[in-house]
């Protein structure tokens, strides 16, 4: 991948039918490529962050079904496959989202489900451009912005979500500046963030979770924003573990917090934040830093994936079919057409 060549980290080869992901868990070291064929092997790469990000998974789910199809499944076995990749993770709810998508078509042939997993993956893409454009001029000229996790390109089909509007930004001449909260455990700020920032040229310093605050209360940040795994009916966001902790701190300091998503990520079933389901990772991802173990034998770590983010503490929503500010129950609805 030559640098500035648009990023997307969830393909298929048509000719070989087999899904391509770019290996997360490899980055920011080594840029390589898983090719699967089969929807276990896809399930297995979302279970361990291969593909993370959740309207990336979602794409690599609906070509899990594709893959399927294309190697001769048949519409009941496609359904067993469908209902595993659903279940890969938890929270992210553009993962069931494509899923079922996709699965409404089952008896439509290979081709027809093929094209449809593209259309998930060209639509994810289109939405995050329009979210960009419609974000960015929320960004003060050479504002720094704080972002959380990896909302960029690599979480998407491609140009990000909370990334996608620094990315509009800077493309549109505002030269703004990124902080990428680490995001422990899992660094995907670090890792990742910095990474697709950094290989696009845009000015990004990685801070330790814990900094947030006090450079807030220095003045040194004038925006959050950050993506999402799921919006619940009444506005409820749930993101990486720590966006809440940086939604109360960005309230306290009067600084906007602005949450962007498709609306593959609004869950409309879902009443409220309260509801949405939280994945809970093995207490090995924190207690371990590759292979090194960094607290005590005999001690474990919690690890809540998520946290809930009250609509209450959201400026506003950026979604492709526009702001939702104030962020509520009412606002949604009217958008869901
Ligand atoms: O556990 P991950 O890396 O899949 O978590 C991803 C996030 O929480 C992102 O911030 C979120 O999915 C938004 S992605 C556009």
């Amino acid at each position: 991948m030559s640098p500035r060549e648009p990023l997307r980290p969830v393909l298929y080869d048509d000719g070989r039918d087999l899904v391509r992901l770019l290996d997360q868990r490899k980055l920011p070291g080594e840029e390589s490529w898983l090719e699967l064929s089969a929807a276990d092997a896809v399930a297995d790469a979302i279970k361990t962050l291969a593909v993370r990000g959740a309207p990336a998974i979602g794409v690599a789910a609906a070509y899990g079904v594709a893959v399927e199809a294309r190697r001769g499944a048949g519409p009941a076995q496609l359904r067993r496959v469908a209902a595993m990749l659903e279940k890969a993770r938890p929270t992210a709810v553009n993962l069931a989202w494509a899923v079922r998508r996709i699965s409404a078509r089952l008896e439509a042939g290979p081709d027809a489900l093929l094209a449809e997993a593209h259309a998930i993956r060209d639509e994810d893409e289109a939405a995050c451009r329009k979210m960009g454009a419609l974000g960015a001029p929320l960004l003060a000229r050479g504002a720094t912005v704080l972002t959380h996790c990896n909302a960029g390109a690599l979480a998407t089909a491609g140009y990000g979500t909370a990334l996608g509007v620094v990315r509009a930004a800077h493309e549109a001449g505002n030269p703004v500046r990124v902080l990428a909260g680490e995001t422990r455990p899992f660094f995907q700020g670090a890792r990742l963030t910095a990474w697709e920032l950094h290989r696009d040229g845009i000015p990004v310093t990685v801070l330790t979770d814990g900094m947030a605050g006090w450079l807030m209360q220095r003045g040194e940040i004038q925006c959050v924003v950050v993506g999402a795994d799921r919006i619940a009916r009444n506005g409820d966001v749930a993101n990486k573990i720590g966006t809440y902790g940086l939604a109360v701190l960005a309230a306290y300091h009067r600084l906007p917090f602005y949450v962007a998503a498709p609306w593959s990520t609004v869950d409309l079933e879902t009443a409220t934040g309260a509801d949405i389901p939280i994945e809970e990772r093995p207490s090995d991802e924190v207690v371990l830093i590759g292979t090194q173990r960094i607290a005590p034998q005999g001690v474990l770590a919690r690890y809540p994936a998520f946290d809930v983010t009250p609509a209450a503490l959201v400026t506003a929503l950026i979604t492709e079919r526009g702001l939702v500010r104030p962020v509520g129950a009412e606002a949604l609805a009217a958008l869901s057409g």
